[in-house]
Protein backbone atom coordinates (compact mmCIF):
# COMPACT_ATOMS: atom_id res chain seq x y z
CA UNK A 1 0.00 0.00 0.00
CA UNK A 2 1.44 3.12 -0.93
CA UNK A 3 1.62 6.18 1.61
CA UNK A 4 -1.02 8.89 1.43
CA UNK A 5 1.42 11.52 1.62
CA UNK A 6 5.30 12.15 1.85
CA UNK A 7 6.79 14.97 3.61
CA UNK A 8 9.59 15.58 1.58
CA UNK A 9 8.44 14.82 -2.22
CA UNK A 10 8.14 18.18 -4.12
CA UNK A 11 5.75 16.78 -6.56
CA UNK A 12 2.24 15.35 -5.28
CA UNK A 13 -0.98 15.81 -5.78
CA UNK A 14 -3.12 15.91 -2.26
CA UNK A 15 -5.75 13.20 -1.97
CA UNK A 16 -7.88 14.90 0.18
CA UNK A 17 -10.53 13.03 0.39
CA UNK A 18 -8.54 10.13 1.44
CA UNK A 19 -7.21 12.09 4.24
CA UNK A 20 -10.56 12.70 5.39
CA UNK A 21 -12.09 9.16 4.97
CA UNK A 22 -9.22 6.85 5.68
CA UNK A 23 -7.18 9.04 8.33
CA UNK A 24 -9.49 10.77 9.72
CA UNK A 25 -9.15 14.38 9.22
CA UNK A 26 -12.01 16.43 10.18
CA UNK A 27 -13.45 19.56 8.51
CA UNK A 28 -13.20 22.54 10.36
CA UNK A 29 -16.20 24.68 9.55
CA UNK A 30 -18.43 23.20 12.37
CA UNK A 31 -16.28 24.28 15.13
CA UNK A 32 -16.10 27.67 13.68
CA UNK A 33 -19.06 29.09 15.74
CA UNK A 34 -17.42 28.42 18.97
CA UNK A 35 -14.62 30.90 18.17
CA UNK A 36 -15.43 34.72 19.39
CA UNK A 37 -13.69 35.61 15.96
CA UNK A 38 -13.38 33.83 13.23
CA UNK A 39 -9.99 34.83 11.01
CA UNK A 40 -10.02 35.34 7.02
CA UNK A 41 -8.49 32.40 6.75
CA UNK A 42 -10.67 30.08 8.46
CA UNK A 43 -13.80 32.05 6.78
CA UNK A 44 -12.43 31.05 3.35
CA UNK A 45 -12.03 27.70 2.92
CA UNK A 46 -8.02 28.36 3.15
CA UNK A 47 -7.87 25.77 6.33
CA UNK A 48 -9.74 22.85 5.38
CA UNK A 49 -9.57 20.30 8.17
CA UNK A 50 -8.46 19.67 11.69
CA UNK A 51 -7.95 16.76 14.41
CA UNK A 52 -9.40 17.54 17.82
CA UNK A 53 -9.82 21.47 17.36
CA UNK A 54 -12.76 21.22 19.72
CA UNK A 55 -10.19 21.91 22.87
CA UNK A 56 -8.36 24.35 21.23
CA UNK A 57 -11.62 26.61 19.97
CA UNK A 58 -13.36 26.14 24.00
CA UNK A 59 -9.60 27.17 25.15
CA UNK A 60 -9.72 30.32 23.58
CA UNK A 61 -13.45 30.96 23.73
CA UNK A 62 -12.91 30.36 27.62
CA UNK A 63 -9.42 31.74 28.26
CA UNK A 64 -7.89 28.97 28.85
CA UNK A 65 -3.96 28.15 28.70
CA UNK A 66 -3.50 26.54 25.38
CA UNK A 67 0.10 26.38 23.40
CA UNK A 68 0.37 26.92 20.01
CA UNK A 69 3.43 25.57 17.91
CA UNK A 70 4.78 25.02 14.15
CA UNK A 71 8.03 24.85 12.41
CA UNK A 72 10.01 25.87 9.57
CA UNK A 73 12.06 24.36 7.53
CA UNK A 74 15.57 26.92 6.87
CA UNK A 75 16.22 25.25 3.71
CA UNK A 76 15.77 28.53 1.82
CA UNK A 77 14.70 32.03 2.12
CA UNK A 78 11.18 32.29 3.55
CA UNK A 79 8.76 33.70 0.77
CA UNK A 80 4.61 33.97 0.45
CA UNK A 81 3.73 30.41 0.92
CA UNK A 82 5.26 30.31 4.28
CA UNK A 83 2.99 33.67 5.33
CA UNK A 84 -0.01 31.75 6.16
CA UNK A 85 1.24 29.54 8.71
CA UNK A 86 3.06 32.56 10.46
CA UNK A 87 -0.03 34.16 10.09
CA UNK A 88 -1.96 31.51 11.96
CA UNK A 89 0.34 31.39 14.37
CA UNK A 90 0.34 35.23 15.25
CA UNK A 91 -3.22 34.86 15.36
CA UNK A 92 -3.55 32.08 18.33
CA UNK A 93 -1.31 33.83 19.87
CA UNK A 94 -3.46 36.63 19.81
CA UNK A 95 -6.33 34.29 20.86
CA UNK A 96 -4.41 33.92 24.37
CA UNK A 97 -1.77 31.09 23.18
CA UNK A 98 1.74 30.55 24.43
CA UNK A 99 3.56 30.50 21.21
CA UNK A 100 6.62 28.53 20.60
CA UNK A 101 8.72 28.63 16.88
CA UNK A 102 10.60 25.61 15.69
CA UNK A 103 13.49 26.05 13.19
CA UNK A 104 14.26 22.82 11.99
CA UNK A 105 17.80 22.88 11.27
CA UNK A 106 18.29 19.04 11.86
CA UNK A 107 15.73 18.14 9.02
CA UNK A 108 17.10 21.19 6.86
CA UNK A 109 20.54 19.36 7.39
CA UNK A 110 19.19 15.94 7.27
CA UNK A 111 17.01 15.33 4.52
CA UNK A 112 18.31 19.16 2.19
CA UNK A 113 22.00 18.44 3.00
CA UNK A 114 22.36 22.01 4.59
CA UNK A 115 24.92 23.30 5.93
CA UNK A 116 24.61 24.86 9.64
CA UNK A 117 25.86 28.25 8.43
CA UNK A 118 23.01 28.17 5.98
CA UNK A 119 20.26 26.79 8.40
CA UNK A 120 20.91 29.49 10.88
CA UNK A 121 21.15 32.59 8.41
CA UNK A 122 17.61 31.39 6.94
CA UNK A 123 16.42 30.65 10.28
CA UNK A 124 16.95 33.96 11.57
CA UNK A 125 15.17 35.18 8.14
CA UNK A 126 11.57 33.05 9.18
CA UNK A 127 11.65 34.63 12.59
CA UNK A 128 12.35 37.94 11.43
CA UNK A 129 9.69 37.71 9.38
CA UNK A 130 7.06 35.67 12.07
CA UNK A 131 8.06 39.04 14.12
CA UNK A 132 7.50 41.68 12.00
CA UNK A 133 4.07 39.84 11.65
CA UNK A 134 3.81 40.35 15.41
CA UNK A 135 4.72 36.65 16.75
CA UNK A 136 5.65 36.98 20.47
CA UNK A 137 6.88 33.69 22.17
CA UNK A 138 9.64 31.53 22.43
CA UNK A 139 11.79 30.46 19.69
CA UNK A 140 14.34 27.31 19.39
CA UNK A 141 16.70 25.97 16.57
CA UNK A 142 16.33 22.10 16.70
CA UNK A 143 19.95 21.90 16.71
CA UNK A 144 20.64 23.88 19.89
CA UNK A 145 17.56 22.36 22.24
CA UNK A 146 19.35 20.08 24.67
CA UNK A 147 15.74 19.72 26.31
CA UNK A 148 14.42 19.10 23.19
CA UNK A 149 17.17 16.30 22.03
CA UNK A 150 16.33 14.75 25.54
CA UNK A 151 12.83 14.53 24.78
CA UNK A 152 13.09 13.52 21.20
CA UNK A 153 15.12 10.52 22.68
CA UNK A 154 12.66 9.18 24.94
CA UNK A 155 9.70 9.55 22.51
CA UNK A 156 12.24 7.16 20.05
CA UNK A 157 11.38 4.38 22.49
CA UNK A 158 7.93 4.84 21.42
CA UNK A 159 8.77 4.36 17.70
CA UNK A 160 10.30 1.63 15.63
CA UNK A 161 10.89 1.14 12.13
CA UNK A 162 8.41 -0.76 10.70
CA UNK A 163 6.61 1.77 11.26
CA UNK A 164 8.97 4.76 9.93
CA UNK A 165 8.37 2.69 6.93
CA UNK A 166 4.36 2.16 7.05
CA UNK A 167 3.87 6.14 7.69
CA UNK A 168 6.69 8.02 5.54
CA UNK A 169 7.81 4.85 2.94
CA UNK A 170 11.75 4.69 4.77
CA UNK A 171 13.74 2.28 3.26
CA UNK A 172 16.82 0.32 4.24
CA UNK A 173 18.58 3.28 2.24
CA UNK A 174 17.20 5.82 4.08
CA UNK A 175 19.87 7.74 6.59
CA UNK A 176 19.25 7.60 10.41
CA UNK A 177 19.83 10.84 10.77
CA UNK A 178 16.48 11.20 8.42
CA UNK A 179 14.17 9.63 11.18
CA UNK A 180 16.39 11.53 13.57
CA UNK A 181 14.70 14.48 12.10
CA UNK A 182 11.37 12.80 12.39
CA UNK A 183 11.86 11.88 15.86
CA UNK A 184 13.35 15.80 16.38
CA UNK A 185 9.99 16.86 14.71
CA UNK A 186 7.84 14.52 17.09
CA UNK A 187 9.45 15.73 19.61
CA UNK A 188 9.30 20.08 18.62
CA UNK A 189 5.59 19.40 18.51
CA UNK A 190 5.25 18.04 22.00
CA UNK A 191 8.05 19.94 23.19
CA UNK A 192 5.35 23.12 25.00
CA UNK A 193 4.13 20.52 27.13
CA UNK A 194 7.39 19.72 28.69
CA UNK A 195 8.67 23.36 28.93
CA UNK A 196 5.88 25.19 29.82
CA UNK A 197 3.51 22.21 31.42
CA UNK A 198 0.62 19.90 30.21
CA UNK A 199 -2.17 21.60 27.92
CA UNK A 200 -3.53 21.05 24.89
CA UNK A 201 -1.82 22.00 21.58
CA UNK A 202 -2.21 23.77 18.70
CA UNK A 203 0.13 22.77 15.25
CA UNK A 204 -0.84 24.49 12.44
CA UNK A 205 0.36 22.59 9.11
CA UNK A 206 0.27 22.23 5.69
CA UNK A 207 -1.64 18.41 4.81
CA UNK A 208 1.58 16.85 3.67
CA UNK A 209 2.69 17.54 7.93
CA UNK A 210 0.22 14.70 8.65
CA UNK A 211 2.12 12.05 9.01
CA UNK A 212 4.10 13.64 11.58
CA UNK A 213 0.98 14.74 13.41
CA UNK A 214 -0.42 11.11 13.53
CA UNK A 215 2.77 9.90 14.84
CA UNK A 216 2.93 12.19 17.40
CA UNK A 217 -0.06 11.28 18.66
CA UNK A 218 0.56 7.91 18.83
CA UNK A 219 3.73 8.50 20.72
CA UNK A 220 2.18 11.55 23.07
CA UNK A 221 -0.42 8.47 24.12
CA UNK A 222 2.50 5.87 24.22
CA UNK A 223 4.24 7.58 27.31
CA UNK A 224 1.26 8.09 29.07
CA UNK A 225 1.41 6.17 32.37
CA UNK A 226 -2.28 6.41 32.56
CA UNK A 227 -5.42 5.82 30.47
CA UNK A 228 -8.86 7.67 31.28
CA UNK A 229 -11.69 6.49 29.48
CA UNK A 230 -15.80 7.99 29.64
CA UNK A 231 -17.66 4.55 30.05
CA UNK A 232 -20.65 6.30 30.21
CA UNK A 233 -22.04 6.19 33.42
CA UNK A 234 -18.47 6.02 34.97
CA UNK A 235 -14.88 6.69 33.99
CA UNK A 236 -12.16 4.18 34.40
CA UNK A 237 -8.34 4.92 34.54
CA UNK A 238 -6.04 1.87 33.67
CA UNK A 239 -2.26 1.55 33.87
CA UNK A 240 -0.58 1.62 31.05
CA UNK A 241 2.87 2.26 32.04
CA UNK A 242 2.64 3.52 35.41
CA UNK A 243 5.44 2.76 37.50
CA UNK A 244 4.87 0.81 40.68
CA UNK A 245 2.04 1.79 42.69
CA UNK A 246 0.73 3.87 40.10
CA UNK A 247 -2.91 3.30 40.25
CA UNK A 248 -2.98 3.21 44.05
CA UNK A 249 -2.16 6.77 43.52
CA UNK A 250 -4.67 7.38 41.40
CA UNK A 251 -7.22 5.84 43.54
CA UNK A 252 -5.66 7.93 46.56
CA UNK A 253 -6.29 11.65 44.44
CA UNK A 254 -9.83 10.03 43.37
CA UNK A 255 -12.32 10.02 46.22
CA UNK A 256 -14.92 8.01 45.98
CA UNK A 257 -13.02 5.42 43.87
CA UNK A 258 -12.90 2.00 43.60
CA UNK A 259 -9.99 0.83 42.83
CA UNK A 260 -9.51 -2.98 41.43
CA UNK A 261 -6.06 -4.67 40.31
CA UNK A 262 -4.80 -2.82 37.37
CA UNK A 263 -7.33 -0.43 37.00
CA UNK A 264 -9.74 2.33 39.33
CA UNK A 265 -13.97 3.34 38.54
CA UNK A 266 -14.94 6.46 39.13
CA UNK A 267 -19.06 7.99 39.14
CA UNK A 268 -19.99 11.23 39.59
CA UNK A 269 -17.31 12.74 38.20
CA UNK A 270 -16.79 14.14 34.46
CA UNK A 271 -14.27 12.68 32.11
CA UNK A 272 -12.46 16.15 31.92
CA UNK A 273 -12.44 16.40 35.92
CA UNK A 274 -11.09 12.81 35.76
CA UNK A 275 -8.43 13.42 33.23
CA UNK A 276 -6.79 16.33 35.25
CA UNK A 277 -6.59 14.32 38.46
CA UNK A 278 -5.07 11.54 36.71
CA UNK A 279 -2.57 14.30 34.94
CA UNK A 280 -1.37 15.35 37.96
CA UNK A 281 -1.03 12.07 39.42
CA UNK A 282 1.00 11.47 36.71
CA UNK A 283 3.24 14.59 36.60
CA UNK A 284 4.08 13.79 40.72
CA UNK A 285 4.94 10.38 39.50
CA UNK A 286 7.67 11.47 37.15
CA UNK A 287 5.57 11.17 33.99
CA UNK A 288 4.54 13.48 30.94
CA UNK A 289 0.70 13.96 31.37
CA UNK A 290 0.67 14.98 27.65
CA UNK A 291 -2.61 15.70 25.75
CA UNK A 292 -2.39 14.73 22.17
CA UNK A 293 -1.84 17.35 20.23
CA UNK A 294 -4.39 18.77 17.67
CA UNK A 295 -3.74 20.55 14.52
CA UNK A 296 -5.55 22.24 11.51
CA UNK A 297 -4.37 21.80 7.83
CA UNK A 298 -4.11 24.06 5.19
CA UNK A 299 -4.66 24.05 1.54
CA UNK A 300 -1.46 25.24 -0.45
CA UNK A 301 -1.40 28.62 -2.59
CA UNK A 302 -0.74 27.82 -5.79
CA UNK A 303 2.58 29.09 -7.50
CA UNK A 304 2.05 32.27 -9.36
CA UNK A 305 3.21 30.21 -12.30
CA UNK A 306 -0.12 28.08 -11.71
CA UNK A 307 1.69 24.66 -10.60
CA UNK A 308 3.44 24.36 -7.18
CA UNK A 309 4.80 27.11 -5.53
CA UNK A 310 8.33 25.67 -4.24
CA UNK A 311 11.67 27.72 -3.50
CA UNK A 312 13.49 25.82 -6.51
CA UNK A 313 11.39 28.10 -9.12
CA UNK A 314 11.78 31.02 -8.19
CA UNK A 315 9.10 33.02 -9.98
CA UNK A 316 6.60 30.71 -8.71
CA UNK A 317 6.60 33.07 -5.85
CA UNK A 318 8.31 36.21 -4.35
CA UNK A 319 10.94 36.28 -0.88
CA UNK A 320 9.41 38.54 1.28
CA UNK A 321 12.58 41.00 1.19
CA UNK A 322 13.04 40.53 -3.21
CA UNK A 323 13.76 43.96 -5.11
CA UNK A 324 10.44 45.25 -5.59
CA UNK A 325 10.96 45.61 -9.51
CA UNK A 326 11.45 42.07 -9.05
CA UNK A 327 8.13 40.94 -7.65
CA UNK A 328 6.07 43.62 -10.06
CA UNK A 329 7.49 41.17 -12.77
CA UNK A 330 6.72 38.09 -11.56
CA UNK A 331 2.92 39.20 -10.56
CA UNK A 332 2.62 39.95 -13.93
CA UNK A 333 3.85 36.89 -15.30
CA UNK A 334 1.65 35.17 -13.36
CA UNK A 335 -0.89 32.71 -14.80
CA UNK A 336 -4.74 34.03 -14.32
CA UNK A 337 -7.75 32.64 -15.14
CA UNK A 338 -8.51 35.20 -17.89
CA UNK A 339 -9.89 34.84 -21.48
CA UNK A 340 -7.55 34.46 -24.66
CA UNK A 341 -9.11 38.11 -26.29
CA UNK A 342 -10.41 41.24 -24.57
CA UNK A 343 -13.70 40.54 -26.69
CA UNK A 344 -14.31 37.03 -24.70
CA UNK A 345 -12.81 38.64 -21.60
CA UNK A 346 -16.05 41.04 -21.63
CA UNK A 347 -18.19 38.24 -23.05
CA UNK A 348 -17.89 35.59 -20.62
CA UNK A 349 -16.04 36.88 -17.90
CA UNK A 350 -12.53 35.71 -15.89
CA UNK A 351 -12.20 32.51 -14.15
CA UNK A 352 -11.30 33.49 -10.37
CA UNK A 353 -11.42 30.20 -8.99
CA UNK A 354 -8.44 28.77 -11.46
CA UNK A 355 -6.50 32.06 -11.16
CA UNK A 356 -3.31 32.49 -9.46
CA UNK A 357 -3.78 36.43 -8.76
CA UNK A 358 -7.19 35.97 -7.49
CA UNK A 359 -5.53 33.13 -5.11
CA UNK A 360 -2.85 35.77 -4.01
CA UNK A 361 -5.93 38.41 -2.67
CA UNK A 362 -8.00 35.63 -1.02
CA UNK A 363 -5.11 34.20 0.87
CA UNK A 364 -3.26 37.06 1.51
CA UNK A 365 -3.75 40.42 -0.05
CA UNK A 366 -7.11 41.29 0.56
CA UNK A 367 -8.59 40.63 4.13
CA UNK A 368 -12.11 42.51 4.03
CA UNK A 369 -14.75 39.90 2.59
CA UNK A 370 -16.23 42.71 0.60
CA UNK A 371 -13.28 43.86 -1.32
CA UNK A 372 -12.75 40.52 -2.44
CA UNK A 373 -16.37 39.86 -3.26
CA UNK A 374 -15.60 43.01 -5.36
CA UNK A 375 -12.73 41.70 -6.95
CA UNK A 376 -14.60 38.40 -7.65
CA UNK A 377 -17.91 40.28 -9.08
CA UNK A 378 -16.04 42.61 -11.61
CA UNK A 379 -13.46 39.40 -12.75
CA UNK A 380 -16.94 37.46 -13.42
CA UNK A 381 -18.62 40.05 -15.05
CA UNK A 382 -16.23 40.58 -17.30
CA UNK A 383 -15.88 44.35 -16.43
CA UNK A 384 -11.86 44.20 -15.63
CA UNK A 385 -9.13 42.96 -17.77
CA UNK A 386 -6.26 40.49 -16.03
CA UNK A 387 -3.74 43.33 -16.80
CA UNK A 388 -5.73 46.01 -14.49
CA UNK A 389 -6.50 43.55 -11.82
CA UNK A 390 -2.74 42.60 -11.63
CA UNK A 391 -1.76 46.07 -11.51
CA UNK A 392 -4.47 46.31 -8.89
CA UNK A 393 -2.96 43.47 -6.74
CA UNK A 394 0.68 44.75 -7.25
CA UNK A 395 -0.43 47.81 -5.66
CA UNK A 396 -1.53 45.64 -2.86
CA UNK A 397 1.60 43.57 -2.57
CA UNK A 398 3.73 46.94 -2.34
CA UNK A 399 1.92 48.66 0.64
CA UNK A 400 2.32 45.20 2.42
CA UNK A 401 5.97 44.52 1.35
CA UNK A 402 7.13 48.15 2.21
CA UNK A 403 5.62 47.76 6.23
CA UNK A 404 6.59 44.30 6.21
CA UNK A 405 10.19 45.50 5.46
CA UNK A 406 9.59 48.14 8.09
CA UNK A 407 8.62 46.27 10.44
CA UNK A 408 11.37 43.09 9.88
CA UNK A 409 14.04 45.79 10.19
CA UNK A 410 12.74 47.18 13.68
CA UNK A 411 12.60 43.16 15.15
CA UNK A 412 15.74 41.87 13.25
CA UNK A 413 17.31 42.06 16.48
CA UNK A 414 15.06 39.68 18.39
CA UNK A 415 15.29 37.04 15.67
CA UNK A 416 19.13 37.49 16.52
CA UNK A 417 18.50 37.19 20.02
CA UNK A 418 17.05 33.85 19.58
N1 LIG B 1 8.76 19.41 8.76
C1 LIG B 1 8.32 20.79 8.75
C2 LIG B 1 8.53 21.34 7.32
O1 LIG B 1 9.01 20.66 6.46
C3 LIG B 1 9.06 21.63 9.74
C4 LIG B 1 8.79 21.27 11.16
C5 LIG B 1 9.72 20.80 12.06
C6 LIG B 1 7.57 21.37 11.88
N2 LIG B 1 9.17 20.63 13.27
C7 LIG B 1 7.86 20.96 13.20
C8 LIG B 1 6.27 21.75 11.52
C9 LIG B 1 6.85 20.92 14.18
C10 LIG B 1 5.28 21.70 12.50
C11 LIG B 1 5.58 21.29 13.82
O2 LIG B 1 8.22 22.47 7.07
FE1 LIG C 1 -7.72 36.68 -12.29
FE2 LIG C 1 -8.24 39.24 -12.05
FE3 LIG C 1 -8.04 38.10 -14.46
FE4 LIG C 1 -10.11 37.58 -12.89
S1 LIG C 1 -9.60 39.55 -13.79
S2 LIG C 1 -8.93 36.11 -14.06
S3 LIG C 1 -9.17 37.62 -10.89
S4 LIG C 1 -6.43 38.34 -12.97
Amino acid sequence: MPEALNPWSSAQAIDTRRLFDDFGIEPIDPLLDLLPEVPAFMRRGIIIGQREYRPIALAIREQRPFHVLTGFMPSGHPHLGHLLVMREVVWHVSQGGHGMITIADREAHAVRGLSWEDCDRYGREYLTALFALGYRGEAYFQSKNQALKDLAFEAATKVNFSELQAIYGFEPETTLAHAMSVITQVADILFPQVASGPAPTIVPVGLDQDPHIRLTRDVASGLRFFLVEDRGDHVSVRAKNAPEGGIRAVARALSGSRAYGGHVDVRGMTYEAVSDIVREVERDLGGFGFYAPSATYHTFMPGLLGGKMSSSVPDSSFGFSEAPETVRKKILRAVTGGRPTLEEQQRLGGEPDRCTIYELNRFHMCDDDAELAEIRRRCLNGEITCGACKKETVNRVFAFLADFRERMDEVEHLAAEV
